[in-house]
């Protein structure tokens, strides 16, 4: 990516003296136009992957309020030129960076396709907690795998979305390679989808989903069969929901009792979509049937209890859990992941069996890597992994100062081996306010 400045002029230059003769105050407002390019840009709707461009350059003046322009050399759509002709936020990721174009709007079409954004602005700047949580660390899931199976994922909803045929040689290769990652990552950090609380949320959550299972099914030392079987499932559990009504779907007040009946038979809609599908394993449709039911018999579709669930069904249902809980949704903020294992805590016995829900928690200890938690010095630090020896001491990162600065250094600490810090809390992102730079 390059960046230049194409302008910069004044817009207001005042200066005035008080009474007494002495310079009050001198305020010179600039307006900087900036032209930014990216090159080989991967493209995402609100829901999943459009395509791809050679170049997506843009310049937005700052401060005016006017909308950023844009034009894209190079585009390539995989599946509909249309879902870029709506109106939205989209997302755009090159190499390591990601950013959202807000209000994305195309006007023209030629040789170049141009048009105008509201604003188009590095989501890492926007949400720096999400990006810290990986940056430079050693992660569960590499990219390959992520972006892979993210393809992968975005081919089936849209082979279901417009009833059209579907292989799903890619959905299990993608579940190899999650498995593998996961054996091979002993005491790396998990890295959920980073774009889950801006992004679509079906992709995301099934992407999020699979991998937790996958997690959750080494954490109970399934072997590997075993874990593929449960990993597709997960990845594929809430496709149901994709036969069911946007307006359902997409509804941000509570659903009428008639939309909650037709809400609750998308395990039963999934699972047709798949149940003749031979490249599927039986244990893996069954994941996706039950995947609503409870421990107590409270679940639906069948109301099925304790054991009559399968184990596979009951992994995907905590991960499913979790990770609803832990993301941005239109009608509720996202919880930390340390509140959403309490919350998780609450419900054992009654949504979850004491056996699945104690390998989540024994894998994710008390503080879940990527929480934030504030230190007996009253800093900030993000937790990047677990002790093996102590479930209160967690390898943890500093990031800001305890008057909320941000920490350019940013120091590592083993807690197992420091004993003058140690946590005195959990801390909730937006209580802090700590700044980016
Ligand atoms: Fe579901």
């Amino acid at each position: 990516m390059f960046l230049t400045k194409v302008g910069a002029y004044n817009t207001a230059s005042l200066k005035g003296k008080s009474n007494d003769g002495k310079l009050k105050f001198r305020f010179i407002k600039q307006i900087i136009m900036q032209r930014h390019e990216l090159k080989n840009a991967d493209i995402y709707s609100g829901y999943n992957l459009i395509g791809n461009c050679s170049t997506f350059s843009w310049k937005c003046q700052s401060e005016t309020g006017l909308p950023c322009h844009f034009s894209i050399a190079g585009l390539n759509c995989e599946y509909d030129m249309e879902a870029l002709l709506v109106r939205k936020d989209i997302y755009l990721r090159a190499g390591e960076k990601e950013y959202i174009a807000k209000n994305f709007q195309i006007e023209g079409v030629s040789d170049l396709v141009t048009g105008t954004a509201q604003s188009i602005e590095l989501l890492f700047e926007k949400f720096p907690e999400m990006k810290s949580m990986t940056d430079g660390e050693k992660v569960v899931i590499s990219k390959e795998t992520q972006s892979e199976t993210l393809k992968a994922l975005t081919g089936i909803i849209e082979a279901i979305k417009f009833s059209k045929s579907f292989e799903l040689l890619d959905i299990k290769e993608a579940a190899k390679k999650i498995v593998s990652d996961i054996q091979e990552s002993e005491g790396a950090i998990l890295n959920l989808m980073e774009l889950r609380s801006f992004s679509g949320y079906h992709l995301t959550h099934n992407y999020n989903v699979g991998i937790l299972s996958a997690y959750i099914g080494s954490a109970l030392k399934l072997h590997e069969k075993a874990l593929l079987e449960v990993t597709i499932g997960a990845l594929l559990h809430d496709m149901g929901k994709l036969k069911i009504a946007d307006t359902i779907i997409s509804k941000d007040s509570k659903l009428s009792d008639e939309e909650f009946e037709e809400m609750k038979q998308h395990p039963r809609y999934g699972y047709e979509i798949f149940k003749d599908n031979p490249d599927i394993p039986a244990a893996s449709k069954t994941l996706i049937l039950q995947h609503h039911e409870k421990y107590d018999g409270s679940g639906y579709p069948e109301s099925l209890k304790d054991i009559e669930i399968s184990l596979y069904a009951q992994i995907c249902s905590l991960a499913d859990v979790f990770d609803a809980l832990t993301s941005e949704r239109p009608y509720r903020v996202a919880k930390t992941p340390y509140e959403a294992v309490r919350i998780l805590n609450s419900m054992v016995n009654t949504a979850f069996s004491p056996e699945v829900l104690q390998a989540f928690i024994r894998k994710t200890s008390l503080y879940p890597p990527g929480s934030l938690v504030r230190l007996n010095d009253d800093s900030i630090a993000l937790i990047l992994r677990n002790n093996q020896t102590s479930l209160i001491r967690p390898e943890i990162k500093l990031i800001a100062d305890k008057a909320g600065r941000r920490i350019k250094e940013r120091k590592i600490f083993d807690l197992a081996k420091e004993n003058k810090l140690y946590i005195k809390s959990y801390a909730v992102p937006s209580d802090l306010n700590v700044t980016i730079r």
